[in-house]
């Protein structure tokens, strides 16, 4: 399996997805002077390039700043079901948003997939798109009636859903499953390379390369120190690096993994396919399996399968605690259902769970009106980034959207969602507090190669990594959004922030927010870390 080490490439992670190693690396010139321009859209994600689409087709002025390549996000680490079956069951959200409220959540998906097919037709776009059915299905630790009440509730939200006794071709899977048609799958890099080429034949730019340091209502200011000034900025940056507290505190990072396995072409029938999730009295979100195929050669499909997912940072003990033992259940999981020859594909993405279980996409609240974001995907990410490129372009024009409410960032659900809210912060602190120190050690010889730990001298604390055994790097290990402790992601290879899910490279870059700086790096040979202490304090 290839990571992007190999490559060079910085992206969210170093393993490389199915969907980065089969569409080409899309990259743009880097901004080097400063410019001036109608709309700003920092990203280059689903989100960014969906309302940068819009913008241009309406005639403005668009700008987009990417720091890595197009969808070198979490956008090129989905599994890329298009889908109104959402991660929180519609009987559940009807419990919070009311039965009318319900069909528009359902609507809204439904006209992003919609959105997407056409955008595909009018710019000749191919990425493998396909109308399929989407099949829910009962976990082993979930009861029949729910599988009964979501029915009811998706009927009643408006979407086109049968009741099945049997799950299509699936070993080991019994029914009773719901059927959902109408659906689709795609391959989400090759549609977004197609969206930014339709962005800049209509006369948009994009800047890759280009990491917007600091953002305010006026504009951004690269790395580079280039202005970029602008009358609208849009951070579709996943995480908002722009809103530092407020929408960080109403969602929760999870880490998600992906394998992709090689099976007989049409062993399995052609279908989205999810679990109702494992029901947990202790937690607020279910973690499921979530599998689609892909075409992959001749002779094979590829069976793209999901799940695993946990808190960031923040991993059981009974894993060892190690991310990498989540492909091993993973594959477990899916070679007693599938009938799978072999594995060819390890990567893992991030999350971000709202509180109420809905997607944020509108003005940033308490900021200058100007100032748009779009994040809390909660595992539907893609439709969501569909959906804000009507959205925020509505707004920027100050036209009415029927979605724009039901999504604005600012909406307060806390006294229906409110025990979600509480559940997620206060596991959250205690687990971060409870594991906070597990990672420091005394010495550097205790952390192993692809290693990574907390060594404090006077009182500091250093996140150190050993590539081999020769070489060490150091970084700062308070993350650069609010200084909560970092913790070694053996499975990416990243120090991951167990508070709000910003990730940073083993020599310190930022690869999700909300932390939008780097960490300081030291690189130092093993034998001279000792000698070199007081130093490396300083240089930190
Ligand atoms: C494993 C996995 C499976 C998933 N499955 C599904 C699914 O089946 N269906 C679905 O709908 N959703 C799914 N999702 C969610 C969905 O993929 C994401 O929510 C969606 O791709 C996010 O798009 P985005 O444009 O908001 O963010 P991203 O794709 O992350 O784009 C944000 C971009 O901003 C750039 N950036 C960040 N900071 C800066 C800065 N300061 N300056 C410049 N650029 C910056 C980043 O480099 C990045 O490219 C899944 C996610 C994962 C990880
Ligand atoms: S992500 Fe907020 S402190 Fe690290």
């Amino acid at each position: 399996m290839k990571t992007n080490k190999e490559t060079g490439q910085v992206t969210a992670g170093s393993h490389i997805s199915y969907w980065t190693e089969t569409s080409r690396q899309n990259k743009y010139s880097t901004l080097t002077m400063d410019t001036e321009t109608d709309i700003l859209i920092v990203g280059g994600g689903i989100a960014g390039l969906s309302i940068a689409y819009q913008l241009v087709k309406e005639g403005r002025k668009v700008i987009v700043v990417e720091d890595g390549i197009i969808g070198s996000g979490e956008t090129g680490r989905t599994s890329a079901h298009l889908s109104a079956v959402l991660d929180t069951r519609y009987f559940e959200l009807q419990t919070i948003y009311g039965k009318e409220q319900t069909k528009l959540i359902a609507a809204s998906h439904m006209k992003a997939i919609d959105t997407i097919e056409e955008i595909i037709r009018a710019e000749l776009i191919e990425c493998d798109f396909k109308r399929l059915s989407g099949q829910l299905s009962l976990h082993e630790t979930d009861k029949p009636e729910s599988i009964a009440k979501e029915y009811h509730a998706a009927m009643e939200a408006g979407l086109d859903v049968t009741f099945q006794e049997f799950v299509c071709h699936f070993k080991n899977i019994t029914g009773p499953c719901l059927e959902f048609k109408n659906q689709a799958s795609f391959h989400p890099l090759k549609y977004i390379n197609g969206l930014a080429d339709a962005i800049v034949k209509r006369g948009g730019t994009i800047y890759t390369s280009t990491h917007a340091k600091s953002i305010d209502s006026t504009g951004a200011i690269t790395s580079e120190g280039h202005r970029i000034t602008a009358k609208h900025i849009v951070v579709a940056t996943n995480s908002p690096v722009n809103n530092k507290y407020m929408m960080h505190l109403h969602q929760f990072p999870y880490r998600t993994y992906v394998i992709g396995a090689l099976i007989k072409k049409d062993s399995v029938c052609d279908a989205l396919f999810w679990d109702t999730g494992v029901q947990k009295k202790d937690a607020s979100f279910q973690p499921y399996h979530y599998v689609r195929l892909s075409d992959y050669n001749n002779v094979f499909d590829l069976l793209i399968c999901g799940g695993e997912d946990h808190p960031t940072g923040l991993i059981e003990a009974t894993d060892n605690p190690d991310e990498k033992q989540k492909y091993k259940k993973l594959i477990n999981w899916a070679s007693e259902r599938f009938p799978i020859e072999s594995i060819a594909y390890e990567w893992s993405g991030q999350v971000l769970y709202s509180y109420d279980s809905l997607a944020f996409i509108g003005k940033n609240p308490f900021d200058h009106g100007n100032i748009y974001i779009v994040t809390g995907d909660c595992g539907n990410g893609l439709t969501y980034g569909v959906m804000a490129g009507s959205i925020i372009p509505d707004l920027i024009n100050e036209k009415p959207n029927l979605f724009a409410d039901l999504y604005k960032p600012s909406r307060c659900k806390l006294l229906k969602a409110g025990k979600v809210f509480l559940d997620e912060f206060i596991k959250g602190l205690t687990d971060y507090y409870k594991n906070k120190d597990s990672q420091i050690v005394e010495s550097i010889d205790s952390i192993a190669p692809g290693d990574g730990k907390i060594i404090e001298i006077d009182g500091s604390k250093y996140a150190v990594s050993r590539n081999n055994y020769e070489w060490l790097d150091v970084v700062s290990a308070e993350c650069t959004h609010l200084g909560c402790v970092v913790k070694w992601n053996k499975d990416e290879n990243s120090w991951d922030c167990p508070c709000h899910g910003s990730r940073f490279t083993q020599t310190g870059i930022v690869i999700n927010g909300p932390a939008n700086s780097n960490l300081n790096h030291y690189k130092i040979k093993s034998t001279e870390f000792d000698k070199y202490k007081t130093q490396i304090k300083e240089t930190l």
